[in-house]
């Protein structure tokens, strides 16, 4: 058969992507930012299946949603149990944290995670069927400060990686009650003007009427600049909890701009939310977005616990570092590299490299035979460090040369003082 990857999916090489973004490289380096700011801010992190039961997704994120409606990939397994893949991180962390009793544990809960999921979108730049998340959930609290601490770490994560041009919007969707009394004077108005709506909105004005506030269709766009704002329909409680987030988003110096159109695509958002893009990207711009929940774990027949996170596309998130041009620490390199001539050579050289390994020294053992040429050559695009050739000559005579692989110079040294030289040049 054909190699064929299937359509909107993507390998993470380490070498021959003409795609930069695609390298791991620059996956390991996001990865190790995550891990390390993640832990300065106090979380943890969880991994949850790939997959799902489907009422997981169906009841957490919403069966009006793009997501779950007509995006997620649904199938049935031999015992003919309904099972999705992971469309979004936040479902599979409720899941567990119910099916655990974690609220048994402790109050406060931070957790994240580094995911791929999976959505059976049109693929275009930006936009793929199995995308990474970098994501967050804090369960159990429902001080707004909360909600800031999560926005400040998609913040300064995003600063770390030295990303510009960036935009923070929020938004508050308000409690039950708000959003009920929204959505009529929503569809009252856009009533109204349902025929000139794409047939899209049509179908969402009855659905799911909030969806047409992010439509992307500029028909829609013009009409919806006048639609009323959900934040006239705050209650007191819930406008003052939005107040609170932007004082303390101004006291920690994020700037942001309020935007009563953020809805986003998920169900299960109440009080704040927000997203976050860059000017880097071209159609898709998101680099993150999230919000607050605080009805979710009511799902899965629990007490009702507050919760606020947020999850960032990782692909993007690498295409806008590249389009800035930011510089990006390069990948670890062999300290020392191995070239053995013959069989004896080979040998003494493999162990060599065993001995240095064990001695946690980053050492590579060429496995080509013949040209000698070309095994410098690949010693050279190794980018290591240093290079050893060994042959007949060396072992006959005890010496061999250590080449710097920058300077190219060499030093003569005793074969068998080669070990200990080379770890005491490492440490
Ligand atoms: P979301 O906005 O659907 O939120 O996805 C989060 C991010 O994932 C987006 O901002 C975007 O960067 C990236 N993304 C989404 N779909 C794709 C795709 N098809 N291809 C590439 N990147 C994509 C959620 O999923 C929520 N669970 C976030 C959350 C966590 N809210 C609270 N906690």
């Amino acid at each position: 058969m054909k190699a064929q990857i299937p359509k909107g999916l993507f390998d993470i090489l380490p070498y021959g992507s003409k795609e930069k973004w695609r390298l791991v490289s620059y996956w390991q380096y996001i990865e190790s930012v995550i891990h390390e700011i993640t832990s300065q801010f106090g979380f943890v992190e969880i991994r949850t299946p790939v997959f799902e039961l489907a009422e997981v997704f169906n009841r957490g994120v919403g069966t009006s949603s793009d997501i779950v409606s007509k995006e997620m990939y649904v199938f049935q397994d031999k015992g003919n149990r309904c099972l999705a893949l992971r469309p979004e991180g936040t479902s599979g962390v409720l899941r567990a944290f119910a099916e655990k009793n974690f609220s048994q544990l402790a109050k406060v809960h931070k957790l994240y995670y580094i995911a791929p999921m999976f959505r059976y979108e049109r693929p275009q730049a930006g936009r793929y069927r199995q995308h990474h998340q970098f994501g967050v959930e804090a369960i159990g609290v429902l001080d707004p400060m909360m909600d800031v601490e999560i926005i400040d770490l998609l913040w300064q994560f995003l600063q770390r990686l030295d990303l510009k041009g960036l935009t923070l919007e929020i938004n508050s969707l308000g409690d039950v009650s708000c959003r009920e009394k929204y959505k009529l004077a929503l569809i009252h108005y856009l009533s109204t003007h349902k025929n000139s709506l794409s047939s899209d909105s049509q179908v969402r004005l009855q659905k799911n009427p909030l969806r047409i506030l992010d439509s992307k269709d500029p028909q829609d766009k013009e009409i919806v600049e006048k639609a009323p704002s959900i934040l006239d329909f705050l209650s007191d409680e819930t406008l003052s909890h939005f107040k609170k987030v932007c004082a303390y988003l101004e006291a920690i110096e994020i700037p942001y701009c309020v935007n009563p159109k953020i809805v986003r695509g998920l169900d299960y958002y109440n009080r704040t939310v927000f997203e976050i893009s860059s000017n880097a990207l071209g159609a898709q711009t998101a680099l993150g977005g999230g919000g607050r929940y605080d009805n979710f774990t009511q799902i899965f027949g629990i007490e009702p616990l507050p919760g606020v996170g947020f999850g960032c596309g990782i692909e993007r998130i690498i295409q806008a570092i590249l389009a800035q041009n930011t510089a990006v620490p390069t990948p670890s390199h062999p300290f020392i590299y191995f070239i053995g001539l013959e069989e004896k050579s080979r040998n003494k050289a493999f162990s060599i490299v065993s001995t240095l390994r064990k001695h946690h020294i980053p050492a590579v053992m060429d496995f080509k035979e013949k040209k000698l040429s070309h095994a410098l050559q690949r010693a050279h695009s190794s980018s290591s460090t240093y290079c050893v050739v060994i042959g007949e000559d060396e072992l006959t005579t005890n010496t061999i040369k250590l080449k710097n692989m920058k300077s190219r110079e060499e030093k003569t040294l005793a074969l068998d003082s080669l070990v200990n030289t080379i770890i005491q040049m490492w440490k």
